[in-house]
């Protein structure tokens, strides 16, 4: 069987202290853990925990990178500059990113070509809005935002991390019952088995909401390859709960 993966997600938050000090929490709570583990941090601070995780259990991760290679790009950061900080896996098309930042499926997908390319697993989030939901346009916004990451990636997609993530229920304590979860990741692995021999062994991670209550359901579910969680993520006590849910 596949290991499940935990996925933190500390988007903007954070600084030198609080950093470690989770860290520490972290890795001070955390025996061998059966899942794999990662904590997506703001790019200021992969090179301090990159010495704070250095060989343990915890690989770094990051929110974003840039779909260029290098160049007059203001304020991106590239697969290169992760590299170096011992990054294993970066966050694109993360709903945020498509809302605030206006990131199309052809950006994300280019995202994901560049990291794939360097040897850094995207994670590669899709999901609807609650209008999107309500619209009974659920299948179709997900099939659409992961089509493009498929068609320009080919076979390569068997090395990616798909992360569904349901707008409506990311830091609203509103989390996808695991039934509905469940339908939605049984969508993307159909879609993925389509495209990829490999397709069985593609982590499909839920987020939103998730927490230490609700993760053993969620992770109980077939299609339900691991978490990527944001606010629980914050908490040690709750982050190690959710890691040994999924052990
Ligand atoms: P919350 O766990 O805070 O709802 O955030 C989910 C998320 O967006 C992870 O990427």
């Amino acid at each position: 069987m596949k290991k499940k993966l935990i996925a933190g997600n500390w988007k903007m938050n954070g600084g030198l202290a609080a950093n470690e000090a989770l860290a520490k929490a972290l890795l001070g709570g955390l025996s061998v853990p059966a899942c794999n583990v990662a904590v997506c941090a703001p790019a200021p601070y992969l090179a301090q925990l990159q010495v704070l995780l250095a060989n343990s259990a915890i690989a770094l991760g990051a929110q974003d990178v840039s779909a260029h290679e290098s160049g007059a790009y203001t304020g991106e950061v590239s697969v290169a500059m992760l590299k170096e900080f011992g990054v294993r896996y970066a966050i694109v098309g993360h709903s945020e990113r498509r809302q605030y930042h206006g990131e199309t499926d052809a950006a994300v997908a280019a995202k994901a070509q560049r990291a794939l390319a360097a040897g850094i697993t995207p994670i590669v989030c899709v999901g609807e809005t609650l209008a999107e939901r309500e619209a009974g346009k659920t299948e179709e916004v997900v099939k659409r935002q992961l089509a493009a990451v498929i068609h320009a990636n080919g076979h390569c997609i068997s090395e990616i991390v798909v992360a569904y993530e349901p707008v409506w229920a990311i830091g609203t304590g509103k989390t996808a019952s695991p039934e509905q979860a469940q339908q939605v990741h049984a969508v993307l692995r159909a879609q993925l088995r389509a495209a990829s021999d490999h397709a069985d062994r593609i982590a499909i991670l839920y987020g939103g909401s998730m927490n230490a209550a609700n993760a053993a359901q969620l992770l109980a579910q077939p299609d339900i390859d691991g978490g990527l969680i944001g606010g629980a993520s914050l908490k040690a006590p709750d982050f190690l709960t959710i890691i040994a849910a999924a052990g």
